[in-house]
């Protein structure tokens, strides 16, 4: 019977992951086509807020030294627009740059040419690729769906490192939400784009982004979309105890070099020691 079958460690750390919870590291959750990023967003993600991957890259190549100098490959997750595939790239990284919004990934082929390649990978149940590196910038893991998901997409990113690999991501832990309890909205309008975000804490592990996207039509109109972003804010310093299990390292740490990160946004450095 299931319940008397023997359990890995792995399914032990996920099962203490999120007290109550089923571990899922056999699940798949599809996600639609159009759930986050679609067309008009991703648009103005990339015109507007490419500061957060610019300000990450450094610190970043500077983990990822000893990868570039064996030519290894970095699998990066949620890629979006290629921001920081680009940086990359152009520092001579070869790259698999991956994300679940098709309109992201389009955006990424033309921005990040020189990636090895840009494919559709949906975490957590994506299979992912072997990588000497695995790098993510953006809080993707927090737009997983809870906390067992996050647990199952770690897991996975820990078993596609190969032997003396790392990771680099960011996370939002539940600071992230203390900090933006009463945060207002914020509106920034351009030439050809204009943004609208309202926040919402619900409970201290969630934090939604409502946001409205305004951007100009070739004949001058304007055009409007909305999306409504869920985010799961987790307590990071578990993380260490669950990669434990799977023979990686975890620090948990404010940024990536000396970059200065948004108020309860964390970073995850994993490397392989088993
Ligand atoms: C805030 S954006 C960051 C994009 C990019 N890394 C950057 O810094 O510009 C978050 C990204 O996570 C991607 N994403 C959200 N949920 C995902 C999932 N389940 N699997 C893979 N990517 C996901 C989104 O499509 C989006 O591109």
């Amino acid at each position: 019977m299931a319940e008397n079958r023997p359990r890995c460690a792995a399914e032990h750390a996920l099962a203490g992951w999120h007290k109550g919870a089923t571990p899922r590291d056999t699940h798949r959750v599809a996600l639609p086509e159009d759930s986050y990023y679609r067309r008009d967003l991703a648009l103005v993600h990339h015109r507007g807020f490419g500061f957060h991957a610019r300000a990450c890259a450094p610190g970043i190549l500077a983990l990822l030294e000893p990868v570039r100098s064996r030519e290894g490959i970095v699998l990066e997750l949620g890629c979006g627009s290629g921001l920081l595939t680009r940086e990359l790239t152009a520092a001579g990284h070869r790259v698999i740059a991956t994300d679940a919004s098709p309109a992201m990934l389009e955006l990424a082929r033309s921005y990040a040419p020189a990636a090895e390649d840009i494919r559709r990978l949906v975490l957590p149940g994506d299979p992912l690729p072997p990588a000497d590196a695995v790098v993510s910038v953006g809080h993707v893991l927090s737009y997983l769906p809870d906390e067992p998901a996050i647990g199952q997409a770690l897991t996975a990113i820990a078993r596609a490192l190969r032997p003396g690999g790392l990771f680099a991501i960011d996370i939002c832990d539940l600071e992230y939400g203390q900090a933006r309890r009463d945060a207002p909205n914020v509106g920034l309008v351009n030439d050809d784009w204009a943004i609208i975000t309202q926040f919402s804490l619900p409970e201290p592990s969630r934090f939604i982004r409502q946001i409205t996207t305004f951007v100009l039509n070739d004949d001058g109109s304007w055009r409007r979309d909305d999306e409504r972003h869920h985010n799961v804010l987790t307590g990071t310093a578990r993380v260490p105890a669950l990669l434990a299990a799977e023979g990686i390292h975890v620090q948990v740490a404010s940024a990536f070099g000396t970059e200065q990160l948004p108020a309860g946004l964390r970073v995850l450095i994993g490397r392989r020691t088993a």
